[in-house]
C-alpha cells in the first residue's frame, strides 16, 4: 500500500492516477474526502493528524507533500515508521542545491521537512524539481477574461516540468525500488520566458495573448495563488535574478521514467481547457 499525501494537487492526483492505472494498492489523503474526485480504485481517507498511525495501516510507502504534516511532519513520519512504512519520497524543491541562499524562505521551508525525513529512520528519496509549469495557472482569470496578461518579468527564464512527470518519476521511483537515498533534480527540457509561456498557452487556444510586463511592486498575493504569502517578496527576486539567465535543464525525468520530459507548449495544450472561459 502507498499513501499519497496532497492527492488532490498537481502532483499528488497525477500519482494517483498512474498509481491506479498499475493497479498498485493507493490510500489518497485529501482534508476533504467528498470533494475529492479521485479514482474509485483509490482508497480515500481523509487527511487528520491527532491520530495519525490509522492512515498508515498496511503502508509501506509514502509520497510526501510538505504541507500535508507541516510542522507536524515529524510525528507524521514516525507515525508512518511505527505502522511499518519503510520508504518515504519527498517532493522537495530544486531551490536545495550547492551554493544555494539558505536563508531564502523557500530553501528553509524544504530544507527543514528533508531534514526531519532524513531523521525519521525511514529510507528516502528527494525529488527536487524546479518551476512547475502549473505556475502559469496563475495567469488563468485574466486569460479567461481577455486577450492582455498583466505579469512581473517578461524575460525571466525558466525550464517549467509537467506535472505528470514530476508523478512520473515518483511512480517509478516508488514502484521500481532502488532511488532509496537518491536526490533526483527535475525539470522540464527546454528554456522558456515568461512572455513566451503566456505565447504558448494563446497558441494552444488559438488566441494571441499579449503579455505586459507590470513593476513586481504592484504584483499583489492574488496574481500567485501557488504561493505562500509570506515567502512571495523573495520569490520574485527569483524570478529577478533569472532574467536572461538560462535555466537548468536535467534529463533525469527521461533516465529515470524512459520518457523525455514535455515541453511548455505539450503542457499549455494539455490545459487549454483550463484557460478557457
Ligand atoms: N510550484 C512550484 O514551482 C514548485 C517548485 C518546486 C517544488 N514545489 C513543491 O511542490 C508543492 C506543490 O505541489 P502541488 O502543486 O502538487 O500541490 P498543490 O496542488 O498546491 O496542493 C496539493 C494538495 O495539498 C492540499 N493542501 C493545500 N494546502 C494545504 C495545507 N496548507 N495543509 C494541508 N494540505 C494542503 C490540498 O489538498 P486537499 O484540499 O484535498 O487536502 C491540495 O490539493 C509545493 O508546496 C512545493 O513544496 C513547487
Amino acid at each position: 500500500m502507498i499513501v499519497v499525501t496532497g492527492a488532490t494537487g498537481n502532483v499528488g492526483r497525477a500519482l494517483v492516477e498512474r498509481l491506479v492505472s498499475e493497479d498498485r494498492p493507493v490510500r489518497a489523503l485529501t482534508r476533504d474526502p467528498q470533494r475529492a474526485a479521485l479514482p474509485a480504485a483509490a482508497e480515500v481517507v481523509q487527511l487528520q493528524l491527532d491520530d495519525p498511525a490509522t492512515l498508515f495501516r498496511g503502508a509501506s510507502q509514502l509520497f510526501l507533500y510538505i504541507q500535508a504534516a507541516g510542522e507536524r511532519t515529524a510525528a507524521f513520519l514516525e507515525a508512518a515508521r511505527q505502522a511499518g512504512v519503510r520508504h518515504v519520497v519527498m517532493l522537495s524543491s530544486g531551490i536545495i542545491r550547492e551554493g544555494a541562499d539558505e536563508t531564502h524562505p523557500i530553501h528553509v521551508m524544504h530544507a527543514t521537512t528533508e531534514r526531519v525525513v532524513r531523521d525519521s529512520g525511514l529510507q528516502w528519496t528527494f525529488l527536487r524539481p524546479n518551476a512547475f509549469a502549473t505556475n502559469a495557472f496563475q495567469w488563468a482569470p485574466q486569460i479567461r477574461a481577455g486577450n492582455t496578461v498583466r505579469g512581473v518579468f517578461a524575460d525571466s527564464q525558466s525550464a517549467p516540468i509537467h506535472e505528470d512527470d514530476i508523478a512520473a518519476v515518483a511512480q517509478r521511483v516508488l514502484v521500481d525500488g532502488g532511488h532509496e537515498g537518491a536526490v533526483h533534480r527535475l525539470t522540464g527540457p527546454e528554456a522558456i520566458t515568461t512572455a513566451g509561456q503566456v505565447a504558448a498557452i494563446g497558441r494552444a487556444l488559438g488566441r494571441d495573448l499579449h503579455f505586459v510586463e507590470m513593476p513586481p511592486d504592484e504584483a499583489s498575493a492574488e496574481l500567485f495563488p501557488h504561493v505562500p504569502p509570506p515567502v512571495l517578496q523573495a520569490l520574485l527576486k527569483t524570478y529577478e535574478a533569472a532574467v536572461g539567465v538560462p535555466p537548468e535543464i536535467t534529463t533525469t525525468v527521461e533516465k529515470i521514467t524512459g520518457t523525455p520530459a514535455r515541453a511548455f507548449a505539450t503542457w499549455a495544450e494539455d490545459h487549454a481547457d483550463d484557460f478557457r472561459a
